[in-house]
């Protein structure tokens, strides 16, 4: 599978709202870029070990540049504050991408929850309900006015937008938009893992799609040795307790794309040809865990003895 990777320029760097930068990225000669749509992201490649995902934020009708906002995160593990204190207009980054993994699926209407910088994502899915007719509502939560970007774009939709800052209005009123859900309208929500939990816990799953930044704490359950063979050299290999699969078959010399390693990005995603998965990650949906066709190497491990990977 053949991923584009090159170096984009910083065209355009501008704060967003506090805190959050927003990156407009171009191809240095101008070459088109390639096509998305809305829930994208793509990977920063920072330096080694230093990959993070960002939600593509602009027109996905614009080929000419990628828009991405970046939240700083103190307590984070360096991605944000690199993003924020390194890179100036004219400077090169390595991106990758867009992978996307929170695609907006056709449906009569849409209801959007969005908490902070998880308004990213959301915000081209907007513009594609708005242009496909549906019926759709935004509710989105931040800590002050102040430090939730892009509001000032939102002003457009009018009351199809409900802006609700935690110091004004307090926590999120979920039962106003989550409640006697009209047929055929999908949730999607994207933000802080108490959101989603709350957001999942009050919307059948059937109907719901989440973004997740952080990892989820998930059950410990199997935690024991087990095989992996890789099809394409026919090599098995054991991965051992509390080791990844990702960190097995990298030590073995196997090359494989990956970038958060902890089962929120997508990028490590492989093609499971025998055995069951033990999903781990918090990108693939429930119908996706069940059909078990693909799990996220960096944290997904085997119910059983043994996985066949597409590797
Ligand atoms: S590397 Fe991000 S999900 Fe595996």
């Amino acid at each position: 599978m053949s991923v584009y990777e090159t170096e984009l320029v910083v065209e355009v760097r501008e704060f967003a709202a506090e805190g959050v930068l927003a990156l407009t990225l171009r191809h240095p000669l101008g070459e088109p870029l390639p096509a998305w749509e809305p829930g994208a992201h793509v990977d920063l490649v920072l330096g080694p070990g230093l990959e993070r995902p960002y939600s593509l934020c602009g027109d996905p009708a614009d080929r000419r540049a990628w828009r991405i906002a970046v939240l700083r995160e103190p307590a984070g593990r360096g991605g944000s504050a690199h993003v924020h204190e390194q890179l100036r207009p004219g400077d090169k980054v390595r991106v990758r991408g867009p992978r996307n993994h929170f695609a907006l699926r056709p449906a009569a209407g849409y209801r959007f929850v969005a908490g902070g910088i998880g308004i990213t994502p959301i915000l081209p899915m907007l513009a594609a309900a708005e242009a496909a007719g549906a019926e759709w509502s935004l509710l989105y939560g931040g800590r002050t006015r102040g430090s939730m970007a892009f509001a000032g774009e939102l002003a457009r939709y009018g009351d199809r937008v409900t802006v609700a800052p935690q110091d004004e209005t307090g926590l999120l009123d979920l039962g106003s938009v989550l409640d006697a859900l009209p047929e055929g309208t999908l949730v999607y929500c994207c933000g802080p893992t108490p959101l989603l939990d709350a957001v999942q816990e009050r919307c059948p799953a059937d109907v719901l799609r989440v973004e997740r930044f952080q990892a989820r704490d998930e059950p410990a359950g199997e935690e024991g040795e087990f095989e992996v063979e890789l099809a394409r050299s026919g090599r098995t290999l054991t991965v051992a307790a509390g080791v990844s699969v990702l960190d097995t078959v990298r030590a073995a010399g196997v090359e494989v794309l990956y970038s958060c390693t902890e089962g929120t990005c997508g990028t490590c995603e492989t093609d499971v040809l025998e055995g069951t998965p033990e999903h781990r990650d918090c990108v693939l949906s429930p119908q996706e865990r069940e059909a078990g066709e693909t799990m996220m190497i960096c944290v997904s491990r085997c119910r059983g003895r043994k996985l066949v990977l597409d590797l």
